[in-house]
């Protein structure tokens, strides 16, 4: 009876070890995976693509958590409506946007400049292109910085291909980068591209 009970015991514990091991190709077992992997919403951010990723729960309408669970949002945004004058999103009232990386005609008609254009700004922005674009793009923006001498094909911006583009096709190119540069999305914030954008501009009518 003992030997039986003794080699149980073994069993089960030779099954909990080769559970939940993870080799080679397989990531091991996970129990109730929708509480590791969760959907992080944002709350500004919007989900209406029905299509969009993988449903991860069955709600009866067949929607799941991707689509956007908060229809009564006047901008159709993940949060709940706040209540007026409590969530203040920026002193521009700047919204996300999602407009796909590829749209740059899109993002060059509807994205707007919310800083003027003053000495202030322009001085900053000049300070931020010495940090983030000067390496590539050269202090003139003629595609002669040190890296921009051997990253070859940094176009210039007063080429006639860049010389007349608006500052909403500049600031979608930092943010989401075009054939050869990279996005700067994760090194600058939306308010510090759009000073860029002003100084570029002046960079552009040289
Ligand atoms: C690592 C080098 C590198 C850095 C850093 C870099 N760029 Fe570029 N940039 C390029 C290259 C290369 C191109 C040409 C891309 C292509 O068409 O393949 C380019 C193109 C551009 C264009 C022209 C896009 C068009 O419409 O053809 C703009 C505007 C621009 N960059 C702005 C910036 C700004 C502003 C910064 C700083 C925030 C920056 N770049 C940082 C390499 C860089």
């Amino acid at each position: 009876m003992h030997q039986k009970l003794n080699i149980a015991i073994v069993l089960v514990y030779c099954i909990f070890l080769a559970a939940c091991g993870a080799k080679g190709d397989h990531t091991g077992y996970e129990y109730a995976p929708q509480m590791y992997h969760s959907v992080p919403y944002e709350g500004l951010s919007q989900v209406t693509d029905e299509g969009a990723g993988q449903l991860i729960s069955n709600r009866e309408d067949g929607k799941g958590e991707f689509f956007n669970s908060n229809p009564h949002n006047p901008n159709r945004m993940n949060m709940r409506q706040p209540p007026e004058h409590t969530v203040s999103r920026n002193p521009y009232g700047l919204l996300p946007n999602n407009i796909h990386k590829d749209s740059f005609a899109l993002a060059e008609r509807i994205l707007k400049n919310p800083l003027p254009e003053t000495a202030e700004i322009l001085d900053e922005g000049l300070v931020l292109y010495n940090r983030f674009c000067t390496h590539c793009h050269g202090s003139t923006g003629a595609g002669d910085g040190l890296v921009g001498q051997v990253y070859l094909g940094v176009t210039p911006y007063n080429s006639a291909a860049v010389k007349d583009k608006g500052e909403g096709h500049l600031y979608h190119v930092i943010t989401h980068g075009k054939g050869r540069m990279l996005s700067h999305a994760s090194q600058l914030q939306p308010m510090e591209r759009w000073k860029i954008v002003r100084y570029v501009q002046t960079l552009q009518k040289q």
